[in-house]
């Protein structure tokens, strides 16, 4: 399996540019899969660089309903007419950020797509086939990220936390190999691989995802002790984890301490082979 990461907040290639979003390109014996469209058409620029055709694609995933996630779409539609576009059915909720002067800022992924027929919509659980599987109804039970404080949804008119339903995690079976990838991780990276273990008694080999211990709003980053606590749980897992994006560079710089190698960052233009 190759994993090439077509965009995120950062990157070592001059040539290739970065948002604040995440899309992965990631290719298996079965499927070519797009985890995720960055924020913009971004993604589809710097895929052309790449080598990667999104028009061979046969399959989306939309990890959750943020713009830096799902902003890709309306691209990726004009370039690619057949891959299904798997989103969890509470994608299309609409989604707020508060932001540190008090306005309250649509974050949601754009209603206008809703017409569209390649969208299929899944449940807590849904088993695309033997290789991919998708997961939501993670519970935020410790450890969990201190930004999603200012990430709202709505309930009738009142806005209200958001619980983060809407948030659903990939499984990739490839031979003996296990693979997790998750987008943002706003239920918490420890809570998602508890589920991950409940369902599937052991834990994935490979783990790549953001981790949310950075807060765009506030332009501020996880507790450090928390970050910490987070490395050292997730140490014990035993696997290799990649991340990236939301994570940011600081919370990153503290998992690597804690983590050694079993973690790795993973920049826009970097390509990873399980
Ligand atoms: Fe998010
Ligand atoms: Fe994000």
């Amino acid at each position: 399996m190759i994993i090439k990461t077509l965009v995120e907040n950062t990157t070592l290639q001059e040539n290739l540019e970065v948002e604040h979003g995440l899309s992965l390109y990631i290719e298996t014996k079965k499927h070519k899969i797009l985890f995720d469209t960055g924020e913009s058409g971004i993604f589809a620029q710097n895929a052309i660089k790449m080598d990667v055709d999104l028009s061979a694609v046969d399959m989306v995933v939309i990890s959750h309903g943020h713009y830096d996630h799902g902003g890709g779409l309306k691209t990726f539609l004009s370039l690619n007419s057949k891959a299904k576009i798997y989103v969890n059915k509470k994608t299309f909720d609409k989604h707020y950020a508060i932001r540190p002067n008090g306005v309250k800022t649509y974050i949601g992924l754009d209603e206008g797509l809703l017409g569209n027929d390649r969208f299929i919509f899944a449940g807590n659980s849904m088993v695309v086939d033997d290789e991919i599987e998708l997961f939501s109804g993670v519970k935020a039970q410790r450890l969990n990220p201190s930004g999603n404080q200012d990430l709202l949804m709505m309930n009738g008119d009142e806005f209200i936390p958001d619980d983060f339903h809407h948030e659903q995690n990939m499984i990739i079976n490839e031979d003996d190999k296990t693979i997790l990838v998750a987008g943002c991780a706003h239920n918490g990276i420890v809570n998602i691989m508890d589920h991950y273990h409940y369902l599937k008694n052991s834990f994935p080999n490979h783990v790549v995802g953001g981790f949310h211990l950075y807060n765009r709003s506030r332009n501020t980053n996880e507790n450090p002790m928390l970050v910490d606590e987070i490395g050292e749980s997730l140490l014990k897992t035993g696997s290799q984890y990649y991340t990236g994006h939301c994570t940011g560079m600081e919370s990153f710089s503290r998992l690597k301490k804690i983590m050694g190698n079993k973690i790795d960052y993973l920049a826009t233009g970097s390509q990873i082979i399980i």
